[in-house]
């Protein structure tokens, strides 16, 4: 079964994939050695994730392990209608079309979960929060989770005492978050918010809300795109590592009247609120790469504006009652998927071979995880490193056995 924009669009969806893979080398042989082992035959893995060519790339490597993949949209604008037509035809049960309603997007996780899930994979949490609502009965061996945001509410579920199954975060591995949360966003934001408006950004003030693995990302972009850089925080140490970076910092009420555009990236909501952009200048421009649409207070948008115009996709213009124009991008969504892509290949490469990695995980110790929201193994995250530097023909020095047994030892100073 499945449920997609035109299955006719799959074959533009197979040379969209093919292309992915070869930027996903790592993945790929992780890909060569599950069709060896089948390590995941006959589990039942149900994802949502944001259904891009990357994605594409891991949902077929799960099922060349072996495993039965369902997979739903993590996010309205994201879905690659080419893509997820491709993996339709390709056996993998989808449920995604870009512009799915809310209602869309709840009923295809219901489509995903209704038959059992053995593995629980996700990007926000909005599953893994279904699967204890509604389908608690579901015998989950564990689940893993893709971002930040997901991994906090998990760990309020766990403190809560309600989580009923292991979930390893894969966000929290650092061979994900240096480089999809960083250096992935810190692009692909600025592809969003170039294909939307394609403006320059040399010259501009450019406010982005949040200094952590995202927020950092994206200052030092921006940065480099010629932008002056002004960042928000709440958490004085990130606050001070801005400030030692070279950012401008000072809190919103002060950076609405200079910003031309704001970019926000906390996981938080009601960062940029009336109060802020009442303030704005006349033509400032909204952008959001955190995980939900909460960041900008849209509603309070809306019910300022006398008028909205769809410029573009991607792009509408909020005119407020005395004139004022705001640009709002990709409806406040996150801006990397709503109007471009997402982050490119190679980081991906690294997200989805933990992904990968951490379901064979939890699949070969099945029963034997704690029930809690636990990192990444050691293991599997030096795995991907070394795989990552390997296949980009970058070579390492190795420890001489007197430098190890040096490291090892207290009583030797100068
Ligand atoms: P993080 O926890 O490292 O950083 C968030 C930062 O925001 C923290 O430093 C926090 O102090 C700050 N913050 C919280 N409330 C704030 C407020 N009101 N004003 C200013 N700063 C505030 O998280 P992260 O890994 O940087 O992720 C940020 C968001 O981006 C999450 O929602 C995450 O899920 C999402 N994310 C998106 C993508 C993408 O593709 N767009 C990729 C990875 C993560
Ligand atoms: N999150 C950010 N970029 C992504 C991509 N290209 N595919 C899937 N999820 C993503």
């Amino acid at each position: 079964m499945y449920k997609v924009k035109d299955i006719k669009l799959s074959e533009n969806g197979r040379n969209q994939l093919e292309w992915a893979e070869e930027h996903m080398a790592v993945l790929m042989g992780i890909r060569r050695r599950f069709e060896k082992e089948l390590p995941l035959k006959g589990i039942k893995i149900s994802a949502v994730l944001h259904v891009t060519k990357e994605t594409g790339a891991l949902a077929l490597t799960l099922k060349a392990g072996g495993a039965e993949v369902k997979l739903a949209g993590s996010n309205p604008l994201s879905t690659q209608d080419d893509v997820a037509a491709f993996l339709a035809s390709e056996g993998i049960e989808v449920f995604a079309w870009r512009g799915e309603t809310l209602q869309d997007y709840y009923d295809s996780m219901v489509q995903i979960l209704k038959d059992g899930a053995d593995i629980v994979m996700d990007d926000g949490a909005d599953l893994h929060t279904l699967v204890h609502e509604k389908f608690e009965d579901l015998h989950v061996i564990g689940g893993t989770e893709e971002t930040t945001t997901g991994v906090n509410r998990l760990k309020v579920m766990e403190e809560e005492g309600v989580l009923k199954y292991p979930v390893i975060a894969v966000n929290n591995a650092f061979t994900k978050y240096l480089f999809d949360n960083r250096i992935g966003t810190g692009q692909s934001t600025i592809d969003g918010i170039l294909r939307a408006t394609n403006l320059l950004l040399a010259g501009k003030t450019i406010v982005v809300a949040g200094y952590g693995w995202v927020g950092r990302g994206i200052a030092s972009r921006m940065r480099g795109m010629g932008a002056k850089v002004i960042v928000t925080e709440v958490d004085p140490v990130r606050a001070l590592e801005a400030v030692m970076d070279g950012f401008e910092v000072m809190p919103m009420a002060k950076a609405s009247p200079l910003g031309d555009v704001f970019v926000t990236a906390t996981g938080n909501k009601g960062v940029i609120r009336e109060e802020h952009m009442k303030n704005m200048k006349d033509g400032a421009i909204l952008a959001n790469s955190g995980h939900f649409d909460v960041e900008v207070d849209v509603s309070a948008l809306r019910k300022m504006s006398s008028k909205v115009v769809k410029i573009r996709p991607g792009l509408e213009k909020y005119i407020m009652t005395d004139g004022k124009k705001i640009y709002l991008l990709a409806e406040g969504r996150l801006v990397n998927l709503g109007t471009a892509e997402g982050h490119p290949s190679e980081v991906m490469d690294m997200s989805f071979a933990n992904q990968a990695l951490a379901v064979e995980y939890l699949v070969r110790n099945k029963g034997k995880v704690e029930r809690k929201v636990l990192n990444v193994p050691v293991d599997i995250d030096r795995f991907v490193a070394s795989m990552k530097l390997k296949t980009m023909n970058v070579e390492i020095d190795e420890m001489t056995l007197e430098q190890r047994e040096y490291v090892k030892q207290w009583k030797y100073g100068t």
